[in-house]
């Protein structure tokens, strides 16, 4: 198995850089992606992230039964997953890692980012009740400043929740720092750590609005 390493300038990132991670994305970038196109390569880039992020799962042996003698096999024990979409953009990521842990529960976090001040507004939280005792994955295509899934995070410890990570496709540094210093306990996996953010805060070169571009909002 192939596990990504840690980013050597930001320890707390790892960057998912398999090649099929990234032809999925350049291809997420090219304007010319049709809408259809775009949904399909985030779920499967989303999957192909999760594996990698979910590489440290705790497992327990279990004996099993071939249909030639007895051995004993592997169960992934531990914590039970959640998978949290930051609505809308994150929904875009829950299919695909769903189909590699189908018994993953779905909480979902409604916020969005002020087109002026760029600060998050938050409109919607509900997660399983038992937070403290689940591994949480949460889930947003794009860490532009970092301000939304900083704000997820706290939404999500003030449930209760002890165990976060971030997957994301492209971050850009500045959202990196961000989420290092407000939750330096949060693992960011992304799939892209791309050059900077423009003034309106758009990561570059990035393949922009990602919520209009999966739902054709534009
Ligand atoms: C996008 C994206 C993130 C956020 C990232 O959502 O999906 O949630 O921006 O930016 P930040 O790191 O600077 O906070 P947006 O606010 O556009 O909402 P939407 O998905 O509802 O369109
Ligand atoms: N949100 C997006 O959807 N794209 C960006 O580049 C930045 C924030």
């Amino acid at each position: 198995m192939r596990v990504a390493a840690p980013h050597p300038d930001f320890p707390t990132l790892t960057v998912v850089d398999h090649p099929l991670v990234r032809h999925k994305v350049t291809l997420l970038r090219d304007r010319e992606t049709s809408v259809k196109t775009f949904k399909e390569l985030v779920d499967e880039i989303a999957m192909l992230m999760a594996y990698e992020a979910t590489a440290d799962l705790a497992v327990e042996p279990i004996p099993v039964e071939t249909p030639l003698e007895s051995t004993t096999g592997w169960a992934v024990a531990g914590k039970k997953l959640v998978l949290v979409p930051i609505l809308r953009a994150g929904l875009g990521m829950v299919e695909g890692i769903l189909r590699l842990v189908p018994s993953a529960r779905v909480g979902h976090i409604g916020l969005y980012r002020d087109h002026d001040t760029l600060e998050p507004v938050d409109y919607y939280f509900k997660v399983p009740g038992d937070a403290e005792s689940r591994d949480f994955l949460l889930l947003d295509p794009m860490l532009a400043t970092g301000g939304s899934a900083a704000a997820a995070v706290s939404s999500l410890k003030r449930a209760g929740a002890n165990s976060v990570r971030l997957l994301c496709l492209v971050a850009a540094p500045e959202g990196v720092r961000k989420m290092a210093d407000a939750h330096p306990d949060v693992h960011v996996f992304t799939a892209a750590l791309d050059r900077q953010l423009n003034e309106s805060g758009y990561i570059l070169p990035g393949l922009g609005d990602a919520g209009d571009r999966l739902f054709g909002t534009r």
